[in-house]
């Protein structure tokens, strides 16, 4: 039976990671549920405009000021008291359960919405070169396919042989 789990969270993982968002998508939706109610990208709302943030601070600086903003300032970090006077004292909230590569994601996202800093925003940019990353999956992936078409007959016959071992399990015990 270990055996089928491991085949089962392998199949699970392979799904995972084939259908896991690409980081900007992962950074987009993050951005937009937890972020977009005091931050725009090029205008400044509650909080700052976040476009160029990735060239003014290091990426360490804004992970540990998403963890705890606070954190950050009372140590005395002198940008961040400045910006936290700068914005009326509102304290931004802390996001401890956002990982460093979350963070780095939203940033990816900050980057490529930024007007100006990306030039494929322009108003006539080909919508092709918008979503690059993104590849529609045709038959011509068949290796895609048939690797996966494998690993799916792969876990059928495990659970086959598990249920057929199971079975002859039991009718041995009955024999005794
Ligand atoms: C309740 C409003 C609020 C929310 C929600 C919020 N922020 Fe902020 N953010 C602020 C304020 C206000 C500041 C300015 C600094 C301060 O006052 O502490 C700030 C500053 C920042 C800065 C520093 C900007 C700079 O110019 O250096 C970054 C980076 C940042 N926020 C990222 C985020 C991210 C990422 C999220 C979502 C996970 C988020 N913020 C959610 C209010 C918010």
């Amino acid at each position: 039976m270990k055996l089928t789990f491991l085949f089962f969270a392998s199949a699970v993982l392979l799904a995972c990671s084939v259908f896991a968002a690409p980081p900007v998508e992962e950074g987009k939706t993050i951005f937009s549920a937890r972020c977009a109610g005091c931050h725009n990208i090029n205008k400044v709302l509650t909080g700052p405009a976040l476009a160029g943030v990735d060239k003014r601070r290091t990426i360490d600086w804004i992970v540990n000021f998403v963890h705890s903003s606070q954190t950050v300032i009372k140590k005395g970090d002198a940008t961040a008291v400045e910006l936290f006077n700068k914005f009326n004292h509102i304290p931004m909230p802390d996001h401890p359960d956002l990982s460093a590569d979350n963070i780095k994601n939203i940033v990816e996202y900050i980057k490529s919405e930024a007007t100006g800093s990306n030039p494929e925003k322009a108003p006539f940019a080909r919508p092709s070169q918008l979503r690059p990353s993104y590849k529609p999956l045709t038959f011509a992936n068949y290796g895609f396919f048939l690797s996966y078409i494998a690993l799916v007959c792969l876990l059928i016959g495990v659970l086959i042989f598990a249920v057929q071992l199971k079975q002859y399990q039991r009718s041995a015990k009955e024999k005794v």
